[in-house]
């Protein structure tokens, strides 16, 4: 233990890590944080282990597609993947298909992706292409872009198929940020989620400013990992595994001293501060800010002239000015009026259940993870970077994914820094690792940090809320019937 002991009085997850929060960190930079980075909202979620069931349980695993993945609202593609009529993108999210159309007056519509016929999917798992008209392959049946059924081959022979019974039955959808977001809303009544706004909690009006609709899909990665999708997206939910996972970082980043929020059912956050030291280091290891500066310019930028840190600034604040003129420069913008922590800092939200969005400049990620198939040991994780549209207008077209698989690098990975690609691989090499502890372990579930990791606390108590909530639902229902 190298940590300071909890003093006995502090409650259950009052405890914070001894030296600067990130709020006094960030405070103290030359130009202020916007509100929404000032904003705490930590409560103590119990201290319970999370059973490893949840993790490698394939009845859990079917329980989350009946009760969760049906109702939730969840990320299917970016509107830029379906800019003209006729586009389409077909969102997979175990058995359940969505076609995601765009409509001839330009309207997003969404549809079951299953012919009515006799049921063939009208478009392969995960395709993004053209279509005048949705043709299903086998028999030929054909729908209008609206969803009206306009073919009929041997139209003689079927004169109990009424064109107003058949049109394909759509799907709720929803935008913001620039992502066309999907409910199969596959569940009673009393359980339909709430419109999409709503569903987002704080998200649009924390990203008021940080319009993720102006950005474009730079590199976008589909790694296959060996893990649970939960348990996977639980090792971006925590920056307490720095200092062991990523320990070339502890000089340039802070990791104890991150902040961690709840906001509401659906949104979670951390704000983990670049250009400060890890409170781990001890005193005589600490970089002074010059030196810090030299670290952090050195890794970046190769061959750039260190500048001199002004009176009372910090490394912090000049790393800053750098980093918007160097990315303004490399994508035609002026991001000037950006505050220090928006341009360098890990800004991460999870929206409940799978998508993760880092508004920051400098790291600008966004992050899903899916079950792939039914075994919960297998999971596809999907990286895209999204950089600022250039003020010249001319938008590059979104990347096409890059499929890594399970051994595969990120280095290997075009467009990706290879610094990020060697911080992915020492975060996905955790998992294999993890997934078979599950189930050698004598301990029979995980035991979670009361602050550093109340976002995956939070996270699996929503999954088995939404669990509980069908099953109970289901129960009620079936009483009442019988
Ligand atoms: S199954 Fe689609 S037309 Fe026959
Ligand atoms: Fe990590």
């Amino acid at each position: 233990m190298t940590d300071q002991v909890t003093p006995v009085s502090v409650q259950p997850g009052e405890a914070r890590c001894p030296g600067p929060s990130t709020r006094d960190l960030i405070l103290g930079d030359s130009t202020p944080p916007p509100a929404a980075l000032l904003e705490e909202s930590y409560t103590f979620e119990g201290d319970d282990d999370i059973p490893y069931e949840e993790f490698t349980s394939a009845a859990y695993a079917a329980d989350e597609h009946d009760h969760m993945w049906s109702r939730t609202w969840q990320w299917a593609c970016r509107v830029e993947h379906i800019p003209q009529p006729g586009d389409y993108y077909v969102y997979d999210i175990g058995d359940r298909s969505a076609l995601v159309v765009r409509g001839p007056d330009g309207t997003i519509k969404a549809f079951h992706n299953s012919c009515l016929h006799r049921g063939t999917q009208l478009k392969p798992p995960g395709s993004n292409g053209f279509s005048q008209k949705l043709r299903c392959p086998f028999h030929g049946w054909t729908w209008s872009l609206d969803g009206d059924l306009v073919d009929l081959p041997c139209e003689w022979d079927f004169p109990h198929v009424n064109a107003d019974e058949f049109q394909l039955p759509q799907l709720r959808t929803g935008e913001w940020g620039g992502f066309v977001f999907v409910n199969f809303d596959d569940c009673p009544e009393e359980l339909i989620a709430p419109p999409l706004d709503e569903y987002l909690g704080v998200l649009p009006d924390h990203f008021a400013d940080w319009d993720l609709g102006d950005r474009y899909v730079e590199v976008h990665v589909r790694k296959k990992l060996p893990a649970n999708w939960k348990a996977s997206a639980e090792a971006f939910l925590e920056a307490y595994h720095i200092l062991e996972t990523h320990s070339q970082s502890i000089y340039t980043a802070g990791d104890a001293n991150a902040q961690y929020d709840v906001f509401g059912d659906n949104v979670t956050r951390f704000i983990h501060t670049i250009a400060t030291t890890s409170p781990h280091v001890p005193a005589e290891k600490r970089p002074d800010e010059d030196a810090m500066l030299n670290m952090l310019m050195a890794r970046k930028n190769p061959g750039h002239e260190v500048p001199a840190i002004p009176e009372g600034e910090r490394a912090r604040d000049v790393y800053a000015r750098h980093m918007q003129e160097v990315l303004g420069e490399a994508y035609d913008n002026d991001f000037s009026d950006l505050s220090v922590a928006e341009t360098i800092d890990s800004i991460e939200y999870h929206l409940f259940p799978n998508a993760f969005f880092f508004p920051g400049l400098q790291i600008p990620l966004t992050y899903r993870f899916r079950p792939d198939g039914p075994d919960p040991d297998r999971c596809i994780y999907e990286v895209l970077f999204l950089r600022p549209k250039p003020r010249s207008g001319q938008v590059p077209e979104p990347a096409e994914p890059f499929d890594l698989d399970v051994d595969d690098s990120y280095t290997t990975v075009p467009g990706l820094p290879t610094s990020l690609g060697q911080v992915l691989d020492q975060d996905t090499t955790n998992l294999a690792a993890q997934t078979r502890g599950f189930k050698s372990s004598k301990k029979r579930g995980q035991t979670l940090g009361n602050y550093q990791e109340v976002r995956a606390r939070h996270f699996q108590s929503m999954v088995r809320r939404y669990i509980n909530e069908g099953r109970t639902t289901s129960a009620t229902k079936k009483a009442a019937t019988t």
